[in-house]
């Protein structure tokens, strides 16, 4: 277990850079996805673990890369669906260990009607995953009509926590060092929807400067003008404390040296 938390989150920082690319398993053709390995493939240099589905993987993702694996294992409803978010076990511990899978990761929805079903199924899957050392990854996925606050994301990351998760993905939000202080497992924080770049290096530094022991981000990094530019940008401020100024400058020279290549 420890072994493979460490291979996520860097002993030499404590810090780790997840590149989110899972976003088909309810968004399908998600905008920068499209042609996944294309899009995946050059930043995989520069994350510390890719988050992503098993059909990614078989598909997409060579064998031969040595980057750690967290596998996304919940899943069920869709973008179009009634109800978004309410998801139960997709893959299984046995699968996503045939995978060589890191991590798994499992999204509870705390605060719908359905909370109750994804809470089971997360303690379950963490049952699962103890028997084998695999780390869980708990996602607290946020409703169209919830707050994404510290009231409502300290609930749901500390409720994730005391069921067993070993790591907790959530937003960031205003007041955010309460969130981290009420939960006792590391926190990385999602990018949420595609903004300016400068914006995104802000969130990621405010994040990191307020606890959070790294990112999980996807579309601020694939879905950015220059993808393998932002996530250097993003990775300094993760390993090297940039500041945004500094991180936004990294973006535009690399983004500006690779238009000459
Ligand atoms: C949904 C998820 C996503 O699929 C994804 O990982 C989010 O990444 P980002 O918001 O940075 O695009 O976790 O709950």
């Amino acid at each position: 277990m420890k072994n493979r938390l460490s291979r996520i989150i860097k002993p030499k920082t404590g810090r780790t850079l997840m590149l989110a690319v899972d976003h088909g398993y309810f968004m399908g053709p998600t905008a920068g996805l499209e042609q996944f390995d294309k899009t995946v493939e050059p930043l995989i240099p520069y994350a510390d673990a890719l988050m992503l589905t098993r059909g990614a993987l078989r598909n997409y993702i060579k064998p031969e890369y040595d980057i750690p694996i967290v596998l996304r294992i919940s899943g069920g409803t869709s973008i179009i669906g009634k109800e978004l978010l309410h998801e139960g076990i997709i893959t299984s511990i046995e699968d996503a260990i045939r995978l060589n899978a890191c991590a798994v990761a499992f999204s509870i929805m705390v605060g719908a009607d359905f909370e109750r079903d994804t809470l089971l199924a997360l303690a379950q899957v963490i049952d699962e995953a103890e028997r084998y050392g695999i780390p869980v990854l708990a996602v607290t996925a946020v409703g169209k009509e919830m707050e994404r606050d510290a009231r409502y994301l300290s609930l749901a990351c500390r409720m994730a926590a005391e069921f067993g998760a070993h790591m907790v993905k959530t937003y960031y939000c205003k007041d955010f060092t309460k969130v981290v202080e009420t939960c006792p497992v590391p926190i990385v924080i999602a990018g949420g929807k595609k903004r300016p770049e400068k914006e995104a290096l802000e969130m990621a530094y405010n994040a990191i400067q307020e606890g959070a022991v790294g990112v999980d981000m996807g579309r601020n990094i694939f879905q950015s003008e220059d993808p393998v530019a932002m996530i250097q940008a993003v990775r300094a401020i993760v390993h090297e404390d940039a500041t945004p100024d500094e991180a936004f400058k990294l973006f535009n020279d690399i983004k500006e040296e690779r238009k000459k290549t």
